[in-house]
């Protein structure tokens, strides 16, 4: 039996311990992996020791991620050792990165013979089916149980503290419904970085936005095969003590699909690293873009034909989500682009990179000549320069004054060997073929959605075509024996990222271009455009173009020179606070404070504020980033934190719909407002 409010120990809310449970921790898949890898030093320096992660143990990842450890806390020590006599295996220690926090991984496989039982329970306590087959569901549902288990026994024995337990996303939130269910002493917070139903749906061909209140969510989970995960989804939600998403696009959302409205929006920050000086980023873009102009000679061989002091770079990246992530519109403004650049007959050169991956057998063969055989001249240009300077050494060391000063001359330093031999080189880039649209054999070549509309567009690499495109279905790694930067170098070097989504809760891509000073195009229906368009008043002229998913501002990037380029970057950079956790982490500590008031009502007094000074150095406000565009009215009186844009707030439950960012700014009407509503 639960124990009434009278048994409970009376823990203390100001120290409280924090578990933040993920799917991604140290287990790169996306951008859920960059949310909890980047706040983890400010969390740290709130919580100390007092944090540790929660995730699911991959003998792939985890060996090159964390460094194990024994638990030094008795508590802890004689949960983790209890769970392991009954068979659970994990492993603990730290997480290899800046902060380097406490990890907690479970091994779920350690325990799979469990699984129908817990399916069964599940059944029981909650309604949730789980049908046989679902792997991912499979992997959930031990995952959650394994975390309850955990977190049940540890609150059992560690009685002075309050717990909070921060779950991300469906795929970790199942522990939230067993909690509840089970009354264990903790209090729980759910983020969703999406929504199941609005990432499938979005993908088909349904007019999203415009039916959000309209969808009949069972029916179409259930036409769709997921209506299980979206039973775990939803009960995540409606248990959790707060509920939190990471945008306003996504609240709305979650509110129609998820019924319940978000107490309110966590924004995604980055761990920001600031430069001593400006030009630091700048070098580094053209270190970077040299990599890629390395990269470019290769590949292009015997059909490069351009000036790649006229050529610029632009990219999209992410899982590979065909409609959702805008590929489809990327590759048909790509198309209208070549177009237009025929026509005024620029000398303008683009390539524009797909990084995306999908499923690959291995690297082409042309795409791996095209690398041997530039290096093979390469290599070959250097042995002849070096033969070159011994010649010209020599000749010239043998000045001994008598004669007028006479210089080699080209004809007697360049041998008929030499020669022969770099012609040679010069005869292997004969090439019967286009530069390859794709570095990677494809396992399904004939219906990826990615070639079939290059091939529907024909941008095949022609010469004429001042439109090149490159398709690397893979995410990138410097070890890689083509393109091998690893994704941050690889940013850096481009001009401008295009990510022209239609399903984006946040976008971390574009973030990420705005940090390290890279211009770059998303729409008004990712967090991360409405985010940054709420902010700033002209966000365009900062180099954050956020389109109403038309292209128009590639042409205009396309039309700058170089000193403009330079500007631009320079601009966009300067945004970078705005992104920063030391700015946007006050939202996690106002979405805890929250969930610690909700569950301990009595531990704080009536008038006792929100306390979000606690070691961070949060001060009033944020700190103001040094552009000279004005941010909006909340933003200009400096006491607003970023998350007011959030409002993470009790009376956020109280207000309508219409109270949801993006309506108000005018950047998006949402469906079923008038003006009069806002
Ligand atoms: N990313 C990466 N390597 C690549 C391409 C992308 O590590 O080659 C990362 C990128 O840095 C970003 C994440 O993948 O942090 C994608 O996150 P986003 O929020 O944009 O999309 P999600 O995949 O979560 O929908
Ligand atoms: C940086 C470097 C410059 C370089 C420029 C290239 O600003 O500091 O030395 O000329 O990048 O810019 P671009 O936009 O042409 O790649
Ligand atoms: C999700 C979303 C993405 C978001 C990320 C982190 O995977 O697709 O838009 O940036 O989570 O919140």
């Amino acid at each position: 039996m639960a124990p009434s409010d009278d048994e409970l120990p009376k823990r203390d809310v100001k120290q409280p311990l924090l578990f933040e449970c993920a799917w991604e921790v140290a287990n790169k898949v996306g951008g859920i992996y960059t949310v909890i890898k980047t706040k983890v030093p400010v969390t740290v320096s709130e919580y100390g020791d007092r944090y540790t992660l929660i995730g699911p143990l991959s003998y792939k990842t985890a060996p090159l991620e964390v460094e194990a450890h024994e638990p030094t806390d008795p508590i802890l020590k004689s949960v983790l050792k209890d769970m392991h006599d009954r068979g659970v295996k994990y492993l603990y220690g730290r997480w290899l990165i800046e902060g380097a926090p406490k990890v907690l991984l479970f091994d779920t496989g350690s325990v799979h013979h469990r699984l129908d039982e817990w399916k069964g329970d599940l059944w029981n306590l909650a309604g949730i089916p789980t049908p046989p087959s679902d792997n991912e569901t499979n992997e959930t549902v031990i995952f959650g149980y394994l975390v309850a288990w955990f977190l049940g026994e540890f609150v059992a024995k560690q009685l002075t503290h309050a717990v909070v337990a921060h779950f991300h996303e469906w795929q970790a939130g199942l522990a939230i419904p067993l909690l509840r269910k089970r009354h264990v002493d903790v209090t729980t917070i759910f983020t969703t970085h999406a929504t199941l139903l609005g990432r499938y749906l979005c993908a088909g061909s349904v007019d999203f936005y415009n039916n959000l209140q309209y969808f009949d969510v069972d029916h179409e989970a259930g036409k769709r095969g997921i209506y299980h995960r979206y039973c775990i989804e939803r009960s995540s939600a409606h248990c959790a003590d707060v509920f939190t998403t990471v945008s306003h696009i996504t609240a709305y959302e979650s509110e129609h699909l998820l019924k319940r409205k978000p107490d309110g929006v966590l924004p995604n920050g980055l761990n920001v690293i600031k430069f001593q000086a400006m030009h630091e980023f700048q070098n580094m873009h053209a270190i970077s873009k040299a990599k890629i102009n390395e990269f470019v000679r290769g590949h292009f061989y015997g059909h490069y034909d351009f000036d790649l002091e006229n050529t610029l770079y632009m990219f999209t990246a992410g899982r590979y989500e065909y409609r959702n992530k805008g590929v489809d519109m990327f590759i048909e403004s790509l198309a209208r682009l070549n177009h237009r650049l025929q026509k005024v007959g620029s000398n303008v050169t683009i390539v524009a990179f797909i990084i995306m991956p999908a499923a690959t057998n291995s690297y082409t063969i042309e795409a791996l000549k095209g690398q041997a055989v530039t290096k093979q001249l390469h290599d070959t240009v250097t042995e002849i320069q070096n033969r070159i300077g011994q010649r010209m050494f020599e000749r010239a060391a043998r000045y001994t004054g008598d004669d007028a000063v006479e210089i080699p001359s080209m004809e007697n330093l360049l041998s008929d060997e030499d020669k022969i031999l770099l012609k040679r080189r010069i005869f292997a880039l004969k090439r019967h073929s286009l530069p390859p649209v794709t570095t990677h054999n494809m396992v399904d070549d004939a219906n990826d959605p990615i070639l079939n509309q290059i091939r529907r567009v024909k941008l095949f690499n022609h010469g004429h075509d001042r439109v090149k495109i490159v398709f690397h279905p893979d995410f990138l790694n410097a070890n890689n024996p083509i393109l091998g930067l690893d994704y941050e170098e690889f940013v850096r070097g481009c001009h401008l990222g295009v990510f022209p989504s239609y399903y984006e809760p946040w976008g971390y891509t574009p973030a990420e271009c705005t940090v390290m000073g890279i211009p770059s195009v998303t729409t008004n229906l990712s967090g991360f455009g409405s985010f940054m368009q709420d902010l700033i008043e002209r966000p365009e002229d900062e180099g954050c173009y956020i389109v109403d998913r038309r292209m128009k501002s590639i042409e205009d990037s396309v039309n700058q020179n170089r000193r403009q380029r330079i500007n631009q970057r320079n601009r966009v950079e300067r945004l970078s606070p705005l992104l920063d956790w030391k700015n946007l982490g006050i939202e996690y500590s106002k979405a805890r404070q929250l969930a610690l008031r909700r569950a301990y009502p009595d531990a704080f007094d009536e008038d006792d504020d929100f306390d979000f000074g606690t070691g961070v150095g949060f001060g009033g406000g944020v700190e103001r980033p040094a552009f000279s565009i004005p941010g909006s009215p909340m933003y200009r009186n400096g006491t607003a934190t970023p998350g007011d844009l959030g409002t993470l707030t009790e009376e956020m439950q109280r207000l309508g719909t219409s109270d949801y960012r993006g309506s108000i700014s005018g950047s998006m009407q949402w469906p079923g407002i008038s003006k009069e509503d806002e």
